[in-house]
């Protein structure tokens, strides 16, 4: 006999899927529920939002020709990568300064990841450290790396994340130098945050986020700690300025690349040869991103920059393409261009904001739910065949 607790269960996924059926859903119940101050350092791109809206615009000129009379069909999503089955084709994207956004969120993405069998990244600027994040992602872990220009601080991060269970490295090439962000100085976003009446103000309308910080203290960069040798955030903000950043180079990649055996990974790539030399150089992936658009406003839609990698590449690696992916449609997209895999930031970010700790398993459902349908819709049972839906975009 089955057990109430599975009908329970059961109930509470589809009241949820009724109640917010969609990512916009989850985005606007979350934007009420994290003060101003976080929510636009979740949501912002830099200087006037442009490459940040045009990866939604330009995912959304991708367009479908389907076929019918397909009798029945039966969408297979799980898709193996690096060795490992994941239960879809995305993952959640690494995102810094996560407690801010919700307190204890690395470690709910790092339980949900092993709950729904999906890879989650471990930024170097999290608020977890990977000893933490680590155990709890249960061999869904992948390590995120903004390269240390000392050389022993970066050992000690990847012995460390190895230990700690992560399988593949990710390093991030995008972040030649911090950008602007204009919108976030407008909203006095200070690492670490300073107490004005206007934040006091802005927190106290939010009561579950002011929850959240009880039970889970203050963001801090806790992988740093270590190596800042203080657990201050004004002295940790300053170490990041001063250590992290600015120091990638295809030599520095070459010498990751002797140093870590797994799987390697070069995220933030726009041009194809770049991706080539990545390549060349021993990378097992080119993650085709433009960071959610934050770095450079005037940045070609990270979608638009998937196809050119692809046609360079010939296979000879998986692509993985993240930026702007809000649906499951945008995963379809991604894959009928040629990416193997997708990650999400924001997308699982505004679960966790409008729902709390389950809030990221609702929006994997949401993202694995709306690709298995437009599988079904274009006439497939396997997403590799999606480049033969392909139809023009205008
Ligand atoms: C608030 C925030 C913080 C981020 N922090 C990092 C980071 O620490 N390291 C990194 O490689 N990318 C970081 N990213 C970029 C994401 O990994 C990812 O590329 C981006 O969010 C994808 O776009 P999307 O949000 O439209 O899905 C961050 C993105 C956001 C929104």
């Amino acid at each position: 006999m089955v057990d109430n607790a599975f009908w329970n269960t059961l109930s509470m996924a589809s009241l949820l899927m009724d109640r917010f059926p969609a990512i916009s859903d989850l985005e606007r119940r979350a934007q009420r529920r994290i003060p101003s101050f976080a929510w636009t350092y979740l949501e912002s791109g830099t200087g006037s939002d442009v490459a940040r809206d045009e990866n939604i615009a330009a995912l959304e000129r991708v367009k479908f020709r389907p076929q019918f009379l397909k009798g029945i069909l039966e969408p297979r999503v799980e898709t193996e990568l690096f060795g490992i089955r994941y239960a879809a084709p995305i993952g959640i994207a690494p995102v810094g300064l996560t407690g801010l956004i919700w307190p204890g969120a690395d470690e709910a993405l790092a339980k949900t990841a092993a709950e729904v069998r999906i890879p989650y990244v471990l930024s170097t600027v999290a608020t977890a450290a990977p000893e933490t994040a680590g155990p709890l992602a249960d061999g869904m872990g992948w390590f995120q790396l903004y390269p240390p220009r000392d050389r022993d601080i970066r050992d000690s991060l990847l012995q460390r994340a190895k230990d700690s269970g992560f399988t593949a490295l990710v390093v991030t090439a995008d972040v030649p130098a911090p950008s602007r962000r204009e919108r976030q100085r407008k909203a006095q976003l200070r690492v670490p945050p300073v107490i004005t009446p206007r934040l006091i103000a802005s927190a106290a309308t939010c009561p579950a986020w002011v929850q959240a910080l009880r039970v889970h203290g203050a963001p801090s960069f806790k992988t740093l700690e270590a190596y800042a040798e203080t657990s201050t955030m004004s002295s940790l903000a300053g170490f990041v300025g001063a250590n992290l950043g600015g120091s990638l180079s295809w030599d520095y990649l070459s010498e990751l690349r002797e140093l870590w055996s797994g799987p390697l990974i070069v995220k933030g790539i726009l041009d194809p040869e770049d991706a080539q030399e990545c390549v060349d150089r021993g990378a097992d992936s080119v993650w085709v991103s433009n960071h959610g658009g934050r770095q450079l406003d005037g940045a070609v839609g990270a979608i638009d920059a998937l196809e050119p990698i692809v046609a360079q590449l010939n296979t000879a690696v998986p692509i993985i393409f993240d930026s702007g992916i809000r649906d499951g449609i945008d995963i379809a997209r991604a894959l009928a261009l040629g990416a193997d895999f997708c990650f999400a930031g924001r997308a699982f970010m505004f679960g966790l904001g409008a729902l709390g700790g389950g809030g990221p398993a609702h929006a994997f459902e949401i993202l694995r739910e709306g690709l298995t349908n437009v599988l079904h819709q274009v006439g497939l049972d396997d997403p590799t065949e999606l480049p033969n839906r392909l139809a023009s975009r205008s």
